[in-house]
């Protein structure tokens, strides 16, 4: 039977810069299982958005091995990391990075194109759009939106695979509270409509409160051992 969820296992992560080798993440070992929500907190530079990309096959890390739903994914060569991505996993960068020249629509259509569902990819866009309350914005330039709105349609391109993870990198880190309260009661919804597994980065105590897990990072390493259900 494969382990569902995500696993890591004793991951570490090193830069080397003119010969020096800085440990930016050291020996992580956690368990996330399918459908949980955790929250990742820490300190500015203590290897948070290090370790969300490497959860998410955008980064390697140096040690040790991520597995998603029991597939290891470090081992995979590029093209079928590349597809793992693309079907399972659904990411929201620190910051939008939503595509300038770009509609709504087709920023949130962009993950589609190489995705089996392609032929389908207008229709999915517009339907994941109006889950978010973006409805009638589908033809809008991200200049065109609000910082709350850009957010929305971040979340809409991570989720329009219907992928089973949703790593979220300050998902409210740029809006206000009554936005960033939108954002988080969408992933609370989503979550339970699609059983997603949501790892989250936030600075924030209100935030990570909404996750049932807590993991604290300082400098490359947990604090205190990851514990279920404190903020359940
Ligand atoms: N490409 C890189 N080259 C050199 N150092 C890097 C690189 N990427 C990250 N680092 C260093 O790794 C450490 C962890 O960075 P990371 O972005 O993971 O931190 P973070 O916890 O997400 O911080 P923040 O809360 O400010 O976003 C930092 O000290 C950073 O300077
Ligand atoms: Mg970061």
């Amino acid at each position: 039977m494969v382990e569902s969820g995500l696993q890591v296992q004793d991951v570490s992560r090193a830069l080397t810069l003119e010969k020096r080798t800085l440990p930016i993440l050291r020996n992580i070992s956690f368990e996330v299982r399918q459908g949980e929500w955790v929250a990742l907190t820490g300190p500015s530079g203590s290897g948070k958005s290090t370790l969300l990309g490497i959860l998410g096959g955008i980064d390697r890390p140096t040690a040790g091995r991520v597995l998603l739903d029991g597939i290891e994914l470090n081992a995979l060569s590029e093209q079928k990391l590349a597809r793992v991505r693309n079907e399972k996993i659904g990411v929201v960068f620190q910051g939008f990075y939503l595509l300038p020249t770009m509609s709504a629509q087709e920023n949130v259509q962009a993950p589609l194109y190489i995705h089996r569902e392609r032929k389908r990819a207008a229709a999915l866009a517009t339907a994941m759009l109006e889950r978010v309350g973006l409805g009638d914005r589908v033809k809008h330039l991200p200049h065109q939106l609000s910082g709350g709105e850009q957010q929305r349609v971040a979340i809409a391109r991570a989720l329009v695979t219907q992928p089973r993870v949703l790593l979220a990198d300050e998902p409210t880190g740029n809006l206000d509270s009554a936005n960033g309260k939108r954002v988080l009661d969408l992933l609370r919804d989503l979550r339970a409509q699609l059983g997603l597994t949501i790892v989250m980065v936030t600075h924030d105590e209100h935030v990570a409160g909404y996750a049932e897990r807590r993991l604290h990072l300082v400098d490359g390493q947990f604090q205190t051992p990851p514990q279920r259900g404190e903020y359940a």
